[in-house]
């Protein structure tokens, strides 16, 4: 029997109506039930300031980097900002990042989803998201790559999802996902050196 596994969701848009939650919450509805998606918010984080690094750093830090090593795996959705992720999840990123050795990011599962009002569905804040990523050991799901085009236009007014192809999309990544999470979990390794 599969395990639940919990997965920290960040959003790269703090704007109520952004079109990057909507996806996230639309894929958290899809995908397996093993999957437990926790949102961990981010607009509230000091900018990363390395004097802030006392005993007692901020306290919106101390429930960020909580919230994230809580959980066994990350997914990422965002929009792309002048071709690149918006300044809120980059700060995200920093704050996880420390202190040194600490980072949260380190050896947890991560997927990338980025989204965009035109068709190239974010492809360079996914990239740029992938590169800052690269500095710490955790592995990012290759496949299927996730690049969400003309995101404000797959939801009705009430924020339900309308297109039946992005549902299919967002289920085979949700699968995917899962996936890639049980093959990079310790235990599975276990049981398959078993
Ligand atoms: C954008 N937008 C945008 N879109 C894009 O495809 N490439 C880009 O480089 C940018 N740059 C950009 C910069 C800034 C400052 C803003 C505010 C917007 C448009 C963006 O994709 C659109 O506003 C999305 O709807 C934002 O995502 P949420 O808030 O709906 O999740």
């Amino acid at each position: 029997m599969s395990q639940a596994r919990t997965v920290a969701v960040l959003v790269g848009s703090l704007r109520k109506d952004s079109a990057s939650r909507k996806v996230a919450k639309a894929l958290a509805a899809l995908a397996p039930s093993t999957l437990k998606f926790r949102f961990v918010e981010i607009g509230d984080l000091p900018h990363y300031d390395s004097d802030l690094e006392t005993e007692t750093p901020p306290a919106a830090w101390t429930r960020f980097r909580r919230e994230v090593a809580d959980a066994e795996a990350v997914l990422f959705v965002t929009p792309e900002y002048n071709r690149s992720i918006p300044g809120v999840l980059k700060n995200a990123i920093d704050v996880g990042s420390r202190p040194w050795g600490e980072a949260v990011w380190s050896d947890k599962p991560t997927a990338i989803v980025s989204t965009s009002m035109g068709a190239l569905g974010g492809f360079g804040a996914n990239h740029h998201l992938r590169q800052a990523l690269s500095f710490f050991a955790a592995p990012i799901l290759g496949q299927p790559e996730a690049y969400v085009g003309a995101a404000h236009t797959l939801f009705d007014e009430t924020g339900e999802l309308t297109s039946e192809a992005t549902a299919d999309f967002l289920r085979s990544l949700g699968l995917a996902f899962e996936a890639f999470i049980a093959r990079q979990s310790p235990d599975a390794a276990v049981r398959a050196a078993a």
